[in-house]
């Protein structure tokens, strides 16, 4: 093992100190310092610059009444969800027919674009039954996910592993109502060899995250309904307030459903969230949370085993902001999260989704 006083050393973790990026950057390339920081974390009452105040360092405070991110959790259990049927369909630009029963099947991620990427694990293609379902069918074939999971592309293998041991210990779980995606997902990674989490981070990582969210600031946003767990416009049109809540839509419905990776979203952020947000990512807010480049680097796509957040989906990061809140991720690496989170209300949550989703992924 390395001796971490040594490596530790490099940081001086006193109050008002700054850290020295390109030292905590080498650092972070030479040693897991993931590991190291946790262990810093949980031994020294500290006051990290970064951490703002000693109380933030602390267990999470209990949430505020009104904190409850519910937009970032819709959830309809008995939306009424067609019968699938056989007949093929057809999307633009692309050559692939897959039914309606093929795009409803766990066990089958749909592959609209096999130029757009390399060959697919069978873990992500097919899954194994009977409870590892295919990761690309909710994950989509590259990665991009959707508002109700998450995407994938590009995240650091050590960081994907890391969540899959965390899932299957319990320690990451999910707040709010337990969505059949979450319950799902869950069920799948459970059994997952060692080789099918491996195969499966190596894909992954090797995709380039794309830009396929929009971030719109507006007083109103187009009338939807809950289709399950994600929002869609109504047909008839019209639009009706947005309030404090980012909804978030696929432009085409039908392309989304079918689980084509090139599926456009729009996300109505409230007006002035996105400077508020950049605000809160570049200066912490004087304490009200840390500045997220530190860790997550200066453009927000990551460094070493901290995953990238950039161009996510808001409805996802809102929710992880929350999760980490709320204790319910409480993985090994969650610490380093914790006094990030401990003090954010659900405005800032809003505000730090607006602006990190609006940033090139
Ligand atoms: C039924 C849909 C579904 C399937 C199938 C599924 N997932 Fe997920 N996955 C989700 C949801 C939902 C989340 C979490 C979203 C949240 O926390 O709000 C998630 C989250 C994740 C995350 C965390 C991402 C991050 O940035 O931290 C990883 C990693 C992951 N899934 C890997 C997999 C792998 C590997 C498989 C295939 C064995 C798989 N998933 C299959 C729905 C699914
Ligand atoms: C002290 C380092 C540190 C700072 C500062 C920090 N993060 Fe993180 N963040 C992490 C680590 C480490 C993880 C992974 C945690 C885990 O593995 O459970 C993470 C995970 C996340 C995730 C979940 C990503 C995913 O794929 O699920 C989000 C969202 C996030 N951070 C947002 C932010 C935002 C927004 C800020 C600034 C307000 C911020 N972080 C500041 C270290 C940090």
């Amino acid at each position: 093992m390395f001796d971490n006083s040594v490596r530790v050393k490099h940081f001086t973790f006193k109050e008002n100190d700054e850290i020295k990026l390109h030292e905590y950057h080498a650092i972070l390339e030479e040693i897991q310092m993931i590991e190291i920081l946790s262990r810093v974390l949980c031994a020294l009452p500290v006051s990290v610059a970064l951490m703002a105040t000693p109380a933030a360092a602390q267990a999470p405070a209990a949430p505020a009444p009104d904190s409850f991110p519910a937009w970032a959790y819709p959830w309809v259990p008995d939306f009424p969800v067609p019968a699938p049927t056989d007949t093929p369909q057809h999307l633009p630009g692309s050559g692939a027919a897959v039914s309606w029963t093929q795009a409803r099947d766990l066990f089958y991620a749909p592959d609209w674009h096999p130029e757009d990427h390399g060959p697919m694990p069978d873990v992500v293609k097919a899954g194994r039954k009977p409870d590892v379902r295919a990761c690309g069918s909710c994950h989509r074939a590259e990665g991009t996910g959707g508002p109700e999971n998450a995407s994938l592309a590009g995240l650091p293998v050590a960081y994907f592993t890391r969540q899959i041991a965390d899932f299957k210990s319990g320690a990451r779980k999910f707040s709010g109502p337990q969505r059949s995606p979450v319950l799902l997902m869950n069920a799948s990674v459970k059994t997952m060899t060692d080789e099918e989490v491996k195969a499966a981070a190596d894909y992954y990582s090797s995709l380039k995250p794309k830009r396929i969210i929009k971030v719109v600031e507006s007083e109103t946003v187009p009338k939807n309904y809950i289709a399950r767990v994600f929002f869609a416009r109504r047909a008839e049109g019209g639009v009706e307030p947005l309030g404090k809540r980012i909804v978030e839509m696929p432009d085409d419905v039908e392309q989304f459903e079918l689980r084509d990776a090139r599926a456009q979203f729009t996300a109505y952020v409230p007006v002035g969230s996105i400077a508020k947000g950049e605000s809160l990512v570049k200066t912490g807010g004087a304490g009200v949370t840390a500045p997220c480049g530190i860790c997550h680097g200066p453009d927000l796509k990551g460094v070493g085993a901290i995953p990238g957040i950039a161009g996510r989906s808001p409805s996802y990061i809102a929710r992880q902001l929350y999760d980490f809140q709320q204790g319910a991720r409480a993985g090994s690496s969650s610490a380093l999260m914790a006094p990030t989170v401990a003090k954010l209300t659900q405005d800032d949550m809003i505000a730090l989704a607006a602006y990190v989703s609006s940033r090139e992924p």
